[in-house]
């Protein structure tokens, strides 16, 4: 069932939204060379409680942490841990919620580690485009489809591919609400777009194959050839006057 927000409703997710992208911008900006994702994930922790807000991801189907810190390639879901030591040239996408007054907001960006390759930093804007332009298709009248099908073309026109097993979801009072949101689609498919629909859109691209693989501690989402992955994810809303983005500082 897919819950409409009023515009009450969409004040309070903005307040969500901008806490957790707030943690967002504090971990990602601490980012470099020589830093543990333990300490990243205590950065974003102490921003959200700093807040007055709560980690949404701590504790949901018994996740350790405030934040999930995937390195190159990790695709999404890595556990934060003090034996994790950030290096030169790696990609670290954090993905991070925050809960405040009953509302969710969800987010997630790669940032880069000191110097990256070339066909990194490539791969990292490229995923970030596609957000934006699955941004940009999330306009009323629209379906889900038009949504996933500008972030596909998008990134496999430039050589990438979209995983596939992990989509995009609905947001609001639970961090994972209907409709899933696919990084993939056909245009004019798919539920019809509405104001007050509030969506998190999150892109999660790899280098070579869609594939993935899950690592025995439950969690850690790899890919399957060992190739790189980005990950860029906002939670907008659909309204009468074009996608409004709720996760913004
Ligand atoms: N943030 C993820 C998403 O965008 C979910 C994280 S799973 C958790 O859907 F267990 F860490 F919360
Ligand atoms: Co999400």
């Amino acid at each position: 069932m897919v819950v409409l927000k009023t515009s009450r409703e969409l004040r309070l997710m903005k307040e969500a939204g901008a806490i957790a992208a707030g943690a967002l911008k504090a971990a990602g900006d601490a980012v470099k060379p020589g830093i543990s994702t333990y300490e990243l994930d205590r950065i974003a922790h102490k921003f959200i409680k700093d807040a007055g807000a709560y980690p949404t991801f701590l504790g949901y189907n018994g996740y350790p942490a405030a934040a999930c810190i995937s390195i190159n390639d990790v695709v999404i879901h890595g556990i934060p841990s003090k034996k994790q030591i950030v290096k030169a040239g790696d990609i670290v996408s954090i993905d991070i919620g925050a809960t405040f007054n009953g509302y969710v907001g969800d987010n997630a960006a790669t940032f880069a580690a000191g110097e990256i390759s070339p066909e990194a930093k490539r791969l990292s804007d490229t995923t970030r485009e596609a957000l934006y332009k699955g941004i940009e298709a999330a306009v009323a009248g629209n379906r889900l489809g038009d949504i996933g099908h500008a972030v596909q073309f998008y990134c496999e026109e430039r050589g990438y591919s979209v995983v596939r097993s992990f989509t995009g979801h609905g947001v609001g009072t639970q961090m994972h609400e209907d409709p899933s949101v696919p990084n993939f689609g056909t245009p004019g498919r798919g539920l019809r777009l509405v104001p007050g629909m509030t969506i998190a859109i999150e892109p999660m691209i790899n280098m070579g194959t869609h594939e993935i693989k899950q690592l025995s501690d439950g969690w850690t989402i790899k890919t399957k050839d060992g190739k790189l992955s980005a990950h860029f994810e906002h939670t907008i809303a659909i309204t009468a006057d074009g996608p409004v983005i709720l996760t913004k500082v």
